[in-house]
This record gives structure tokens, C-alpha cells and sequence, in this order.
């Protein structure tokens, strides 16, 4: 226990030491003194954003993203089978937000907020629907068609799946290809451009990134822009792994096998050493999955600061802003 106790406090002081340097996350609170996170006030409910400032070298102007995740937005359809209709049944109400306003109908009112404020980017985490129903997909495609700024989709572990067909070969078949409207045609890997840096989208809804992901991914990196990364499901630092044990009872961040976290695939560990080699060009991983909000390092050569979303559903989410520092 001492010995985790020791790292976590080591994890925290690396995280100050980056601040001298500029390629610390941190909340806005660092820079204003005032707190990084707000309300917003809906019609009938109040919005909960965090805000935090990512400092990149040699970035222009100052960019925004909202950044959402985990809405589990559930849509009753018509004409549904016995079995969905069930377990519609059973999920519409657990994905409400403290109001009592039920995800799906929060939805539109972060789309007016991103038209309205204009940010640079929406980045959506995964699990913003919570199946791939025709009800849920319909909605969720002309949510989106409203959005008139660049948007990044990555699935989650439920976008894709019912309990009934869980990460099964036929639900891959079958659900999978239905996501693709959302996800540049179901790439691997996925991009988002801003010129003086991306944001790169990987799926690890599986608990794990594809293999297949791995080649491009390089490509990207060896590039050298700057990169955002945004996965589903967080990797293992150790605030998440923590926390994640307190409130989940599976294993829901990839690492840390040893101590409650998921033992990563070969593949998984590569893309981690790619990501936190020495001359990475990755400044921020955003993650969700766990349904609360956290912020940490991932350590390896280079420590890099991970971002997890708290619940959309309860009308959580992140607006970060990428801004320069001086070369
Ligand atoms: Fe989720």
C-alpha cells in the first residue's frame, strides 16, 4: 500500500514539475483564480462544465472543445421487440441527469451551446448512445446534422452493443457497421484537423485498441503536430485506477492488472509506448467510460496528461482550451 501511495504522490508532483515547462494541463483556476468549473443554466436544468487549458508550443490562438461523453442516450422507438423494449424499460430512467431531464432531451441543448458559443470542436467519448437502436441512431444523426462546427466521434463500449448481443461476432457484424455515419466511415483511427494540431480518435470500446489501428496511428505521430488523443475507455493512472476500483466492481481502465485495472493486449501496450515514448508528440488523452470525472498523468518515458469526462448524462461535461506558449 505504501509503496502505491509513494508513486500516486510521485505522479502528482511530475504533474507540477510539467507546469514549468508549458506542457501542463491545468485547470483554469491556474490561470485566473477563479474556479475551473461552472454552471450553465439550461431551460429546466443546469449544465456542469469543467474547464481546463492545455498548453501547446507553438499553437497560434486560443481553441476550444467541448468535449462530452457517456450520455447513454436512450430513445423509446416504435415497432421495437419485446427484448428492446425491456430493456428500454429498465435504462431510460437510470440515465438521467439530477433534474430528471433524461439524456436524450439534454442532447439538443449542447448542441445549441456549441453552435451558440462557437467552439472550435465537439469531441464525443463513446457510450452517447446507450444501443445501437434505429430510435437511438436516428435521433443521434439528426442531433448531430444540427452541429455547425467539426465534430469526432469514437464508440464507446455501448454504442454498439445490447446486454444481449455484448461484444458477441454477430453483434460486431450487425451493430457495428450501423456506427460507421459517425465515425468517418468505422476507421480505426479517426482525425480531426486543426492545423497547428489534431485530435485523433481511437477505438478501445473493446476494452482494448485494435491492432489495426496501429500503423496509422505511427504515421500520425511520426508526423510530429501535436496530437489530442480522445479513446472510450481511459488508460491506467494512478487517480483513475483508484477510483475506478471504489466505484465499479469490473476492472474499467486498461492497465494496472496487477491492481484491479484490465492486463492490456500486446496491442494495447504498444499504442501506450508509442504514446508515452520520450519524443511523443500526444500533450492530452481524453477518456471516459468510468463515469466521473479525473485528471492525472499517464506515465511512461514522457507523462501524459489524461482527461476523463464525467457522466453526460448528468449533464457533465469539458470545455478545454488549447492555447500556445512561448517558443
Ligand atoms: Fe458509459
Amino acid at each position: 500500500m505504501e509503496l502505491k501511495k509513494e508513486k500516486f504522490m510521485r505522479g502528482r508532483a511530475l504533474w507540477h514539475a510539467l507546469a514549468s515547462i508549458g506542457v501542463m494541463l491545468g485547470g483554469l483556476a491556474l490561470l485566473s483564480g477563479c474556479s475551473g468549473r461552472g454552471v450553465v443554466s439550461g431551460d429546466k436544468w443546469e449544465k456542469h462544465i469543467t474547464e481546463e487549458t492545455v498548453y501547446i508550443e507553438g499553437v497560434d490562438r486560443e481553441y476550444t472543445l467541448l468535449f462530452i461523453t457517456d450520455t447513454h442516450m436512450v430513445v423509446r422507438g416504435e415497432d421495437v421487440s419485446a427484448q428492446e423494449k425491456e430493456n428500454e424499460d429498465l435504462r431510460f430512467p437510470e440515465f438521467v441527469n439530477e433534474e430528471g431531464v433524461p439524456s436524450a432531451e439534454q442532447f439538443p441543448e449542447w448542441i445549441r451551446y456549441a453552435n451558440e458559443t462557437e467552439v472550435d470542436g465537439v469531441l464525443l467519448g463513446g457510450d452517447i448512445i446507450d444501443t445501437p437502436s434505429a430510435a437511438n441512431l436516428q435521433w443521434l444523426e439528426e442531433q448531430l446534422a444540427g452541429l455547425d462546427v467539426p465534430w469526432l466521434y469514437v464508440n464507446g463500449n455501448h454504442d454498439w452493443t445490447y446486454p444481449w448481443e455484448y461484444m458477441t461476432e454477430t453483434g460486431r457484424e450487425t451493430y457495428l457497421p450501423l456506427l460507421q455515419t459517425f465515425t468517418q466511415g468505422g476507421k480505426a483511427v479517426q482525425s480531426l484537423d486543426f492545423g497547428e494540431f489534431l485530435v485523433v480518435g481511437i477505438d478501445d470500446s473493446t476494452n482494448q485498441v485494435e491492432g489495426a489501428a496501429l500503423p496509422e496511428y505511427e504515421k500520425i505521430l511520426e508526423e510530429n503536430r501535436p496530437v489530442i488523443v480522445m479513446a472510450h475507455v481511459p488508460f491506467m493512472t494512478q487517480s483513475v485506477l483508484a477510483k475506478a476500483r471504489e466505484y465499479w466492481d469490473s476492472p474499467a481502465v486498461i492497465g494496472g492488472g496487477n491492481y484491479g485495472g484490465i492486463y492490456p493486449s500486446e496491442d494495447s501496450e504498444r499504442f501506450l509506448t508509442l504514446t508515452t515514448a520520450g519524443e511523443s508528440p500526444v500533450e492530452l488523452f481524453l477518456a471516459g467510460h468510468v463515469h466521473f470525472y479525473d485528471r492525472d498523468v499517464i506515465e511512461g518515458e514522457k507523462e501524459v496528461p489524461q482527461l476523463v469526462g464525467g457522466a453526460g448524462f448528468q449533464g457533465n461535461a469539458i470545455l478545454i482550451h488549447v492555447t500556445g506558449t512561448a517558443k
